[in-house]
């Protein structure tokens, strides 16, 4: 079960970057509006957010202000602010808060290797075996019925994910041993951090959102995977017509009607991206109340919901503890 979890974060985390990276283009025609605009149609607005507290807190922090109360959040927040301001000059700028982001998110994948590494190598040795990995978190399957293994759910399976992770870690591991060093094993975890990973990742998307097993994405793929028909829907909505043109105008370079892995590639990872720039102006954008660009601790207070999570209640306090704070 935890492996499940586990790869559901890595799916969500690539739908995360496939959204960010999708407000890549007509960001640079039109400016921020477009990209506010763009974070919107892709996520919609609490994923949006959600998305936002992530960037600026770690996964981590984002689910512990997730649980506490306004005034507390408000509180930390103040404390982070002052952090932020490295030339303590009483403003937040686009290359401070840049520093932060890019500061979190290191923060939360150094953490996350480093309980995945005590948790599967207990020993501390400078090795993981694929044998020993695999046990610890597809042992279980040896018990389960042969049919329970295939079965897909949200079109995952058991199966399908202990293969995808064969792979991931025969790619991971540079030396071909079979073992991963800590470094191997943070590519492992991480593939989106890994120039050497990134094919791999571009594979596993497609295979994610292409759902006739051709080995390309038609345009009602692409759309299946933002967008799901319900019943409240009469007319589909303006975002997604919207994101139909995306796909023929700017995705399907060749116009063949199809993604294929290189066009996913711009897509997903395209090269003159800055997924931390992008978020900073994003947040500078929705907090700078008098447009100067920077922003003060007063400005981002009063906006601390962009920022950090919360619930409107008070039992959140109880609930979270930290020694920052
Ligand atoms: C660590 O290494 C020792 C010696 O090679 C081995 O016996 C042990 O099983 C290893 N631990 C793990 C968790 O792989």
């Amino acid at each position: 079960m935890i492996k499940m979890i586990r790869n559901y974060q890595v799916v969500i985390f690539l739908f995360t970057i496939i959204s960010i990276a999708a407000s890549a283009v007509p960001k640079t025609e039109e400016g921020k509006r477009v990209l506010d605009h763009d974070f919107q149609q892709h996520l919609g607005e609490e994923h949006s957010k959600q998305y936002d507290h992530e960037q600026f807190l770690g996964e981590d922090q984002a689910k512990t202000f997730d649980q506490l109360a306004p005034e507390e959040s408000r509180r930390r927040l103040g404390i982070i602010v002052d952090k932020i301001d490295t030339n303590k000059d009483g403003f937040v700028d686009l290359s401070e808060l840049k520093a932060w982001i890019q500061f979190t998110q290191r923060r939360y994948i150094e953490d996350d290797v480093e309980r995945q590494w005590r948790s599967h190598n207990p020993d501390n040795n400078d090795t993981i075996h694929w044998d020993v990995y695999r046990k610890n978190v597809y042992g279980f399957m040896e018990e389960m019925d042969p049919a329970d293994l295939e079965r897909e759910d949200n079109g995952f399976s058991y199966k399908a994910m202990l293969t995808r992770d064969r792979r991931r870690w025969s790619v991971a591991d540079r030396d071909g041993d079979d073992s991963l060093v800590r470094e191997e094993f943070t590519s492992f975890l991480h593939p989106e951090e890994s120039e050497f990973m990134r094919d791999l990742v571009v594979s596993e998307t497609v295979e994610d959102i292409d759902k006739d097993n051709d080995g390309k994405i038609s345009v009602e793929e692409y759309i299946g995977d933002m967008y799901r028909v319900t019943d409240d829907d009469t007319e589909e909505p303006e975002w997604v017509k919207h994101e139909r043109e995306t796909f023929k105008t700017f995705r399907d370079k060749d116009h063949d009607g199809f993604l294929n892995n290189e066009e996913v590639k711009e897509w997903i990872i395209p090269h003159d991206f800055d997924h931390a720039e992008a978020e900073s102006k994003h947040l500078i954008y929705e907090a700078d109340a008098d447009s100067d660009e920077k922003l003060t601790k007063e400005e981002i207070l009063s906006k601390y919901d962009v920022f950090v999570g919360s619930q409107a209640t008070d039992f959140g306090e109880a609930l979270v503890r930290h020694d920052e704070f």
